[in-house]
């Protein structure tokens, strides 16, 4: 017998990457092979991504290039998973009609199921929200990316944050942790098959608490982590400038494996914006954590996020926000349009910015970031840093990884350098990436 193939496409952040590594690992399991284009699946899934209105379009995109292969492919189902499926649930079927199933991102571990139960009967499964008694989904075997050397660990899903934009808390829920020993376990597992370097993940692990240790906070969970052996890498995203304290501070530069990069989400430059927004934080703290941070590790990397034209924007805030950036100097910057969001208080309020003012802010500050990256790249030149060798460049005449600061950096070498670990001299830092020589 031939067995079922799959195709599934990924939206959205690490949390849906992870997830869909977590369906592909159960989806194998359970016998179905993975098909190398959507028009030779049986299974269409697509792992959707709700943030902002264009995540959400491009989903709508995806279902539709789907609907025509379903309809030259008699038997062909197609499935939506992830936060787009958690906040429509059978609203989905307005726009879409013809799907077979639709499930949250608490039910991809029952994926294999979810897809037996959808052929078994007529019509869309609808199945958003875990069942009672159903397995938990922080509770899972280790998966690794497709090099074999890198592996997400989720250490709590869900946020308690509510800020005014933000649709996370109502997709993903309300915060939940996981037990630290069931995470050492698969970090323990992950690195006996070969993993070097581990991402700690989950909406915003500095607010990570073990269920069954109230003092056994994110610091402890990295303390815990870096005293694996074997384990030569270990990273952590995303965390929330309010919950850094001098107690994770003080893990960088002391915890040999704790890479020199942190991403912190800024959001605006403007206290008024920054209030309005409810993160919880002035400016001033968060210079604050980045001087303490810097003082710690100067040569630690900072990545942020940045959203432009939030209701009420004036611009004042908007300059507020460029002087920052110009002052902290990021490594990089992922910046966004504000896109109001059902069901969230900032989708409410009044002065909303026009598309095309919003436009014309986003070109400026990323303008003004693409220089700062560049000349913090360029500064890098005749430096030598340590590479972790994941595969060949996207044109393929090089080797490819990353820095410990996160940075990706394409160099000639000869074959045979998967997998190790290579001091490489930067000779020139372009924007995007570093050129090295091995
Ligand atoms: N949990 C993470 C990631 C949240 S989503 C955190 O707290 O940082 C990633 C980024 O998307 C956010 O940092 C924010 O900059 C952006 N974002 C979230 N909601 C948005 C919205 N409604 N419009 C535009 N950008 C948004
Ligand atoms: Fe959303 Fe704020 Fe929670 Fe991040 S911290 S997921 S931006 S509510
Ligand atoms: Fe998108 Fe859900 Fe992540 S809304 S950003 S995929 S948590």
């Amino acid at each position: 017998m031939d067995f079922p193939t799959f195709f599934i496409e990924t939206l959205g952040c690490q949390m849906n990457e992870q997830d869909s590594l977590r369906m592909r690992h159960r989806l194998a399991q359970a016998g179905y092979r993975p098909a190398s284009r959507p028009e030779e699946a049986d299974v269409l899934i697509v792992n959707t991504c709700s943030i902002r209105q264009k995540a959400e379009d491009k989903a709508y995109s995806v279902l539709g290039r789907y609907r025509l292969i379903k309809k030259s492919r008699p038997g062909c189902l197609i499935a939506v998973a992830g936060c787009l499926a958690q906040q429509k649930g059978e609203a989905l079927l307005e726009r879409v009609p013809d799907l077979d199933l639709v499930f949250g991102p608490r039910r991809v571990i029952e994926v294999d199921r979810l897809l037996e139960e959808c052929r078994q009967r007529p019509g869309t499964l609808v199945a958003p929200s875990r069942s009672a008694g159903g397995p938990d989904e922080l509770d899972c075997p280790g998966v690794t990316d497709e090099t074999g050397l890198k592996a997400y660990v989720t250490i709590m899903e869900g946020c308690d944050n509510g800020c005014s934009y933000c649709i996370v808390p109502r997709v993903r829920g309300r915060k939940r942790s996981r037990p630290h020993r069931s995470i050492r376990e698969e970090a323990l597992q992950l690195v006996s098959r070969g993993v070097r370097e581990i991402t700690v993940l989950g909406q915003n692990v500095t607010a990570y608490r073990c269920p069954e240790d109230e003092h056994f906070a994110f610091p402890e969970l990295l303390n815990m982590l870096c005293r694996i052996d074997g384990l030569e890498r270990l990273r952590f995203t995303t965390s929330h400038p309010k919950d850094t304290g001098p107690e994770l501070i003080e893990c960088f530069g002391r915890l040999a494996p704790l890479c020199e990069h942190v991403h912190l989400p800024l959001q605006s430059g403007s206290d008024r914006m920054l209030r309005a927004m409810r993160r919880g934080y002035t400016l001033e703290e968060y210079l604050e954590t980045i001087r303490a941070l810097r003082d710690r590790v100067p040569e630690i990397a900072v990545t942020s996020d940045i959203i432009v034209g939030f209701p009420g924007e004036e611009e004042k805030d908007f300059e507020d926000t460029l002087e920052a950036i110009r002052a902290i100097r990021f490594d990089n910057l992922f910046s966004f349009k504000f896109s109001p969001r059902p069901g969230t208080r900032a989708s409410l309020l009044a002065r909303p910015l026009p598309e095309s003012e919003k436009a014309r802010r986003l070109e400026i500050l990323q303008d003004a970031q693409r220089a700062i990256s560049l000349s913090k790249n360029r500064r890098l030149e005749q430096t030598e840093v340590e590479v972790l060798v994941e595969g060949r460049s996207r044109s393929g005449d090089q080797w490819t990884g990353r820095t410990r600061t996160n940075k990706i950096v394409n160099f000639a070498g000869p074959v045979g350098l998967f997998g190790s670990m290579r001091p490489v001299t930067i000779v020139h830092g372009g924007p995007n990436s570093l050129l090295g020589r091995l």
